[in-house]
């Protein structure tokens, strides 16, 4: 073996031994890359010791080519089973960081829900639509026509008076029933009309456990050929029913000026009888200010109070709770 082939053989082994140490030793991915460019890569030690070749006596070059074959592929094959066992590890540790502990107890999220004056008149509407009604609305902001005359509500009736009524400054007033949307639907449509309105309506009232200047309604009218008293009377006493389920329902003669005969209806609450809507035969009068003929057409109409029926509900004793925004109150519902 000349001096050549000699050094080259022993080069060889020490770069093995350095290269399986420093392989061994490694604990990164990134820095077993580094490794590969160290001992195997172009400019890398393999390349370096084998530099020397020319030195070696021919008849010598292929057992130390051979050899740095060997070492090559040792040097490899160790990197490739470091690479796996580094990747597996860091597979490993990635599940461990990300295990979910299902056990643990979950981050509350509060979530909200219709207030009950919400949800008071989407039931009774949805009684309404299973009767075949139409939801409609109007303003809030009225003219005189619509809330007062075309309702056949004279000038000089109570309801008009200032004690009852806001007025505004350009004439106009804040509607104090939702029966104006009565003739608003009317106008625009033709009968045969079944429809249900909800809103706000205004008053100036003292405010007190049953009264509020600001409250709501739902008004229902329906018109058609050969409406009776009898046809009204069943659809509230079906919609009280639906509403309530078992309660008892009084029904007393009344007065409004836009139906004729006029009745309001009571259910007994807490014992005593708790009023919650206004109702009639809509008069001839108002027929004709829409350009119906009374002669062909008739019709009945209801308003009613939704706080009432909440408060009947839900066993609310005092209307103001319903629009104090006390979360303690609105979470029970
Ligand atoms: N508008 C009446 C009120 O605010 C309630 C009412 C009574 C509405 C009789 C009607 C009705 O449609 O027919 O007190």
């Amino acid at each position: 073996m000349s001096q050549a082939s000699g050094d080259l053989a022993i080069q060889l082994s020490d770069l093995r031994q350095e290269a399986q140490q420093a392989i061994a030793s490694t604990t990164s991915l990134d820095d077993l890359e580094q490794l590969r460019i160290r001992y195997l890569g172009k400019k890398g030690s393999l390349s370096q010791v084998l530099g020397a070749m020319g030195k070696v006596d021919a008849a010598e070059r292929p057992r130390i080519g051979s050899l740095a074959n060997e070492v090559k592929e040792v040097i490899q094959g160790e990197l490739e089973q470091k690479k796996s066992g580094l990747q597996a590890a860091a597979i490993e540790a990635r599940l461990a960081a990300e295990a979910i502990d299902v056990t643990m107890p979950g981050t509350f999220r509060p979530q909200g829900h219709a207030h009950p004056l919400t949800s008071t008149i989407d039931r009774a509407l949805d009684i309404f639509v299973g009767l075949g009604y139409t939801v409609a609305q109007g303003p809030e902001m009225e003219t005189d026509y619509y809330n007062f005359e075309a309702l056949n509500t004279p000038a000089d009736h109570p309801a008009r008076d200032m004690q009852d009524t806001f007025y505004l400054p350009d004439g106009n007033l804040l509607r104090t029933h939702t029966s104006s949307v009565q003739i608003r639907y009317m106008e625009n449509n033709e009968p045969p009309i079944r429809v249900a309105a909800p809103g706000r309506v205004y008053r100036r009232d003292t405010v007190d456990a049953t009264h509020a200047a600001v409250f709501h309604q739902i008004e229902i009218l329906a018109i058609d050929e050969g409406l009776t008293f009898t046809d009204l009377r069943g659809t509230i006493k079906i919609f009280l029913e639906s509403m309530f389920g078992d309660i008892e329902v009084r029904f007393r003669p009344s007065f409004f000026p836009f139906t004729e005969p006029s009745a309001e209806v009571d259910v007994k609450w807490r014992g005593r009888w708790l009023e919650v809507l206004g109702c009639g035969m809509v008069d001839p009068n108002v027929l004709k200010s829409v350009g119906y003929d009374p002669e062909i057409y008739t019709g009945f109409a209801a308003g009613f109070g939704v706080e009432r029926f909440a408060m009947v509900l839900h066993q609310i004793d005092d209307i103001r709770r319903l629009y104090a925004s006390d979360l303690r109150f609105l979470r029970q519902f």
